[in-house]
């Protein structure tokens, strides 16, 4: 019986981060989708040239909720005091539909959402695309980054 658990538990264990990790070459060409609207880049290099309907996503895992340099709508910020921070699993929840996610964080129904874009799926590749943006996950993220950008 004990064996049994422990075997279950390895098995959870092993299982688990596979899962959360996401496909990083998948996420960045599924990231053709957000490109219209969001832009990558840091403050000394810009590796996703994109729109600037929507803000930077440069180390958004990891970052209080609306806190760019960006005219966020009311919910997003009201959230981020509210104290969300986004990680590889809410960022999921939030780019498949980002109104009905803000309406569960504030526990508001009426809350609005200025990102109308609705992402059905892959969304734990891009969001593993994205932590490879982020402080947190800098360390081996940062080379495939960089092999993922060369030549755009
Ligand atoms: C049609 C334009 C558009 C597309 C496409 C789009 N977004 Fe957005 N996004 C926005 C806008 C506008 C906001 C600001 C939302 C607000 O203020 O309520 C935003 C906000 C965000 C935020 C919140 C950032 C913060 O600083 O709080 C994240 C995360 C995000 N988008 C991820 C994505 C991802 C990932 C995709 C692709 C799967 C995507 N977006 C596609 C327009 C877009």
């Amino acid at each position: 019986m004990t064996r049994f658990i422990t075997m279950a538990a390895a098995t959870l264990l092993l299982a688990g981060p596979a899962f959360a990790e996401g496909d990083v070459a998948n996420g960045e060409k599924e990231f053709r989708k957000c490109k219209a609207c969001h832009t990558i880049a840091s403050a000394d290099e810009v590796f996703v040239k994109g729109g600037r309907t929507g803000p930077n996503l440069y180390g958004v895992i990891g970052r209080t909720a609306g806190t760019e340099d960006f005219r966020y709508g009311d919910s997003l910020v009201a959230a981020g005091e509210a104290g969300l921070v986004y990680d590889v699993d809410n960022i999921q929840a939030y780019m498949t539909d980002p109104q009905a996610f803000l309406a569960e964080v504030l526990g508001d129904s009426g809350a609005r959402s200025k990102m109308t874009f609705k992402m059905r799926s892959d969304q734990a590749d891009v969001a593993a695309y994205l932590a490879t943006f982020s402080e947190s996950s800098a360390d081996g993220a940062d080379a495939s980054a960089e092999a993922g950008t060369d030549g755009s």
